[in-house]
């Protein structure tokens, strides 16, 4: 069974506390996307606000950081349990001292991977990563179109983790809906983040609901 995320940056961002509370019963955790307008041409929310949003929902949270050098963010975060910090493959920082520092934290730990960027770059980190995170569009805005040749990168991901005896969950964020998460969970993705198809439906929980169907 797939887990969903609804990713936030598509939300009624003025009301996001009624967001929260309509989803909160159907939604397996939320999905925040920090963005710097270096690492990518976009702007959203700080730590503050990710803390904010923290204490009006229990869920879990994803906070996926696309900033320059996540290096100094990650101690800003108050999560609440359950919780997963995302740093990108691309980003600047000592990548392994960065992810043992999320669990240090108490979080879960994920490497976010491009869609251009080469999955062999992250093989030498899987053993200390909880989530790896294929971005499906290029990152900074939701709404996009999926990019199909990023479903390459399964497969030797699962075949990675199954020699190795590892247990890290296959992510994806980006241009997820009613047309391709059925036959994606089928190839192997664990864990979705989905924007525009939840926040963009006329009826948000009705639309996780026949997601989380269809990725059964
Ligand atoms: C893109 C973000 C995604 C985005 C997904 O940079 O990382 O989380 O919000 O939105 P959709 O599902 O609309 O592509
Ligand atoms: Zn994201």
């Amino acid at each position: 069974m797939a887990t969903i995320y609804p990713s936030l940056i598509a939300g009624d961002l003025m009301n996001l506390r009624k967001e929260l509370s309509t989803l909160d019963p159907e939604a397996d955790g939320y999905h925040i996307d920090v963005m710097d307008y270096h690492f990518v041409k976009n702007l959203t929310w700080g730590p503050q606000f990710v803390n904010a949003i923290a204490n009006t929902t229990q869920k879990p949270l994803y906070v996926h950081l696309m900033v320059d050098d996540p290096t100094d963010w990650l101690g800003k975060f108050s999560l609440p349990f359950h919780s997963t910090i995302g740093i990108h493959i691309e980003s600047e920082g000592e990548v392994r001292k960065n992810l043992l520092r999320i669990k240090e934290l108490h979080a879960s730990s994920s490497l976010v991977v491009n869609p251009g960027t080469n999955i062999d770059l992250i093989f030498p980190y899987l053993d200390i990563v909880d989530t790896v995170l294929l971005m499906t569009v290029q990152p900074g805005f939701s709404g996009q179109p999926f990019i199909p040749d990023v479903v390459q990168k399964i497969d030797p991901l699962l075949g990675y983790r199954q020699t190795d005896g590892l247990k890290f969950k296959i992510g994806m964020d980006g241009g997820i809906g009613k047309h391709n998460i059925a036959g994606l969970a089928e190839r192997g993705v664990d864990w979705f983040a989905v924007g525009s198809a939840i926040f963009d439906a006329p009826n948000r929980v009705k639309a996780l609901r026949e997601l989380k169907e269809l990725a059964k």
